[in-house]
């Protein structure tokens, strides 16, 4: 029951609906941690990573309730008990809850989150922002206590615009006494829903999608319902399978202007694309451009979490295409699953794959090891001759509502089995 059955090699024709984004949801859902309210989250996706997620904020105290997909959470009374366990250590944006815990009651113990097959994923720029913000951070075996005496806000400059550090100053800097001016802060569009979720229940942020975020702490903060926009990664998806075999698909929902640089290269490769108010339609035919260049970069750049889903649409290309990952250390697991489905791919310097195109793929069994790179293959199978096996479905269920029933509507055949 772990595995999709994909029979490829068929054109992409229908409409699907584009989900609520899970990366701009689990942080909203733990802002949620700092309103001694009720608060209703509209569109929230039905994903492993929102459920992990409501299982933490129920563990300290938070009374959920879903209806569909929307989510109501009444954060009244949250007590500092220690979180632990696979919800923590199995999910990586559980570390927003660090951010939300101090600005909320001020102190957390926690597990450190989970590192997965794509890096390391260390949280030394978490806690050297929270130190400055007065924090006391004592590290121990596998697990870190957190407590602020008083959290103040201050000046802090990141090193690098990271998204998680952006949300877990964001969410202390609202709890705390003062001005918090956050310099070199990642303007991904997840961290302007944040601002908007939080500005909506009363905090006062200004800079919101600049790189230069001014927090004032200590507003009281009010219950408030909410909508998360569609997700653009998911959205990126089923756009590369329509590019990646052909066909004439609309994307329902879809969040066209946070997906520029995605439709820049969607278009690089032959495809053509028109947005509209409700959504995105693409129409491509089977022969494809190569694209000569192409690197992962922070928002508005070309996204990393876009990286997987590109490159088995660039196996089939005329030419060479090559792409490098610069925001994680070890994304290009996916390389070896596709070679086995016939793709031509060299790693250059650990960071750089160098795509010959080949004629085409041929379906076989290959794992997904991560959330990406297992939607990344679920797109390689649709345009695979053949049936492929896509082993390890719970990855991809991290982040995909329900992928065979989203690819279904565009007329693939595929089901889990
Ligand atoms: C968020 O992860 C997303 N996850 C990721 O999406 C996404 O790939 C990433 O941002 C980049 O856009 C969620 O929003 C839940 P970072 P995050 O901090 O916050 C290094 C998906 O597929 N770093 O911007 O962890 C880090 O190792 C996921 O939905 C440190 O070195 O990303 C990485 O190399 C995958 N120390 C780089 O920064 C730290 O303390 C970017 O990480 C923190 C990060």
């Amino acid at each position: 029951m772990d595995t999709i059955h994909i029979r490829g090699g068929n054109a992409l024709f229908g409409e699907t609906r584009i989900q609520g984004s899970k990366n701009a949801a689990l942080p909203v859902l733990a802002a949620a941690l700092l309103i001694e309210d009720t608060c209703v989250i509209d569109n929230c996706p039905r994903i492993s990573d929102v459920h992990h997620m409501l299982m933490l904020l129920e563990g300290i105290g938070c009374k959920i309730s879903r209806k569909n997909r929307s989510v109501t959470i009444d954060a009244g009374r949250v007590s500092d008990d220690i979180m632990s366990g696979e919800n923590v250590t199995g999910m990586r944006s559980s570390i927003t809850l660090l951010g939300a815990m101090l600005g909320r009651v001020g102190e957390i113990t926690m597990a450190y989150p989970g590192g997965c097959v794509i890096g390391v994923r260390p949280i030394d720029l978490h806690i050297s922002a929270l130190r400055k913000m007065g924090v006391e951070i004592e590290e121990k075996e596998n697990c870190f206590a957190a407590k602020a005496r008083k959290l103040e806000g201050t000046v802090i400059r990141l090193p690098f615009p990271s998204v998680g550090v952006t949300e877990n100053v964001i969410l202390a800097a609202v709890g705390a006494k003062g001005i918090t001016v956050l310099q070199n802060a990642a303007r991904e569009p997840e961290i302007v829903t944040l601002c908007e979720f939080l500005r909506k229940a009363g905090a006062v942020i200004e800079g919101i999608g600049g790189s230069v975020l001014i927090i004032q702490g200590g507003h009281p903060l009010h219950g408030v319902r909410f909508q998360i926009p569609a997700d653009r990664i998911v959205a990126g998806t089923y756009l590369m399978a329509a590019v990646g075999v052909g066909g004439h698909v609309f994307l329902k929902d879809a969040p066209s202007a946070q997906m520029q640089s995605t439709i820049k290269a969607a278009e690089q490769i032959g495809a053509e694309i028109a947005v509209s108010e409700d959504g995105l339609s693409v129409l491509s035919e089977k022969r494809k451009n190569p694209i000569a260049y192409l690197r992962t970069e922070v928002y508005p750049g070309f996204p990393t979490d876009m990286q997987s889903l590109i490159m088995p649409v660039l196996t089939t290309a005329e030419g060479i295409s090559v792409i490098e990952e610069t925001v994680f250390e070890d994304r290009l697991r996916i390389v070896e699953e596709l070679k086995k489905m016939g793709a031509c791919i060299e790693i250059q310097k650990k960071c750089q794959a160098v795509i010959v195109g080949a004629e085409s793929l041929h379906g076989c069994e290959v794992s997904a090891r991560e959330l990406r790179g297992g939607a990344g293959l679920v797109i390689a199978g649709c345009m695979a001759q053949g049936e492929t096996l896509v082993k390890n479905r719970h990855f991809i269920e991290r982040g995909y509502e329900d992928i065979c029933r989203d690819l279904q509507n565009l007329g693939v055949t595929i089901y889990t089995g």
